[in-house]
């Protein structure tokens, strides 16, 4: 590969552009195959139903994949959380911990459970969850901490399962873009209390596990089985014979009411892409670690680390980099990220993701319930800018590279090569 020279003309400034080649992905999704699995059921005629054929062999199959006890589809990621927030026993007055730089899908299942969020600070060099932030925020009314694996990277496990062990209190992992990612060997979702995966999009692009729409939540523990299955699994085969608590067998089949169920179609599709899922993500983890090389040597940027014991995986929302305007004279991350644009690499940002605290909903209060009732109500303490240094501080520092499972042959270097010659010629923007 040429090393860029200072001194060669910025394509922002007229030069000649670093990229030659297409920057899409060339890796195809099976259709054929996903047409056969839709195909065969559209001809069965079974489109609706859950806990019996297509819908519980996938359940069986992520359940191995995973190696977890218990496995419930469900309709949407979202609802998956909420189904394990009722697992977990969340009700009015509870609160639960989660990192600003998060995602209003991943708690407002609880909110509407009538339970407050509180916001914590992420670490600045993983982009995930500062475990002991959380924990200064614990409280006589913390029900859970809600981790988020966001883009496939795994949260500090060892530090939050402890954390919850001595506090007393649920961990309920968003593992929505995470499948297949590990902790120290195991699989999240194999380990923990409760772990969320979404099945959303449609692959490369979508969740690492993809059918349109859907979700899925594993567990070791049978009483948040089978409060999950109370909650929102209304009339699924054979849900009388898997409730064992009194309690809860006292119900019929149609539980608590809600039925909240994964379409088959969708499971027919994310079957077939949980049967790819470990190549793209054994490709995705070798593409990412050559750009995690050459970017030790380009000044400005800093690939997020990922701690010792985990294993990422899925990349949905790319390949997060810190960036260092200390290091290349100050120059605004927004000027670096249309130099390089210019050059023909796809490179987005800044941006840390969406600061929850900041939400007029936190920062003002929402009658949720009407008369003042509800989680954000008459006593709710509103949320304010400069909550959160530290994550509020890395909001223009965070820029995404695309990640890929099969780039063209040649195009890594040259993506490469495009970061290379904007950071050694930065001079030629300021
Ligand atoms: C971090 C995170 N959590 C939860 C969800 C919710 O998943 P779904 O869209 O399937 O409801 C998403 C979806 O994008 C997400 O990105």
């Amino acid at each position: 590969m040429a090393r860029s020279k200072s001194g060669e003309k910025l394509a922002l400034l007229g030069g000649p552009q670093a990229v030659s080649i297409d920057s899409s992905e060339q890796w195809k999704r099976p259709i054929e195959e996903e047409k056969r699995l839709v195909w065969e059921l559209l001809e069965s005629g079974k489109l609706s139903g859950s806990g019996a054929g297509l819908p519980k062999e996938f359940e069986e199959e992520f359940a191995d994949f995973i190696g977890c006890k218990f496995c419930l589809t469900i309709d949407h990621g979202s609802t998956g959380l909420a189904s394990a927030f009722y697992a977990v026993g969340m009700g009015p007055g509870d609160e639960f911990i989660t990192p600003t730089a998060g995602y209003l899908g991943t708690y407002c299942g609880a909110l509407h459970m009538g339970a407050r969020p509180v916001f914590c600070e992420i670490d600045p060099k993983t982009l995930l969850i500062d475990p002991e932030d959380a924990q200064k925020r614990i409280t006589p009314r913390t029900r859970a901490i809600i981790p988020i694996h966001m883009n496939g990277r795994v949260c500090d496990m060892d530090a939050l399962l402890d954390i919850g062990k001595r506090h007393g209190i649920a961990i309920v992992e968003d593992a929505a873009h995470c499948h297949g990612a590990q902790w120290n060997g195991k699989k999240i979702g194999s380990f923990g209390d409760i772990a969320c995966f979404s099945l959303q999009g449609i692959n490369p692009g979508g969740k690492p596990v993809s059918g349109g729409e859907g979700g899925i939540v594993t567990t070791n523990n049978r009483e948040f089985y089978e409060r999950q299955l109370i909650y929102c699994h209304l009339h699924r085969t054979g849900i009388m014979e898997e409730l064992t608590k009194p309690l809860y067998a006292a119900l019929d089949s149609e539980v608590l009411g809600l039925k909240w169920r994964a379409h088959p179609l969708a499971l027919a599709l994310a079957k077939v892409s949980l049967s790819t899922l470990d190549y793209r993500n054994e490709r995705m983890l070798e593409n990412m670690e050559k750009i995690f090389a050459a970017l030790q040597e380009i000044p400005g940027l800093k690939p997020v680390q990922h701690y010792p014991k985990s294993r990422p995986a899925g990349f949905y929302g790319g390949l997060k980099v810190i960036y260092h305007p200390e290091e290349l004279g100050g120059l605004p991350a927004t000027k670096f990220v249309e130099a390089v644009e210019a050059e023909g690499a796809p490179v987005s940002g800044p941006s840390v993701g969406h600061l929850e605290h900041l939400r007029t909903i936190f920062t003002q209060g929402f009658d949720l319930w009407g008369e003042g009732r509800g989680p954000l109500g008459k006593d709710f303490k509103p949320y304010k800018k400069g909550d959160f240094p530290v994550t509020e501080g890395l909001k223009d520092r965070v820029l995404t590279l695309r990640a890929y499972i099969e780039p063209k042959e040649g195009f890594l270097e040259e993506y490469m090569e495009a970061l290379r010659k904007v950071a050694s010629n930065y001079e030629q923007l300021l």
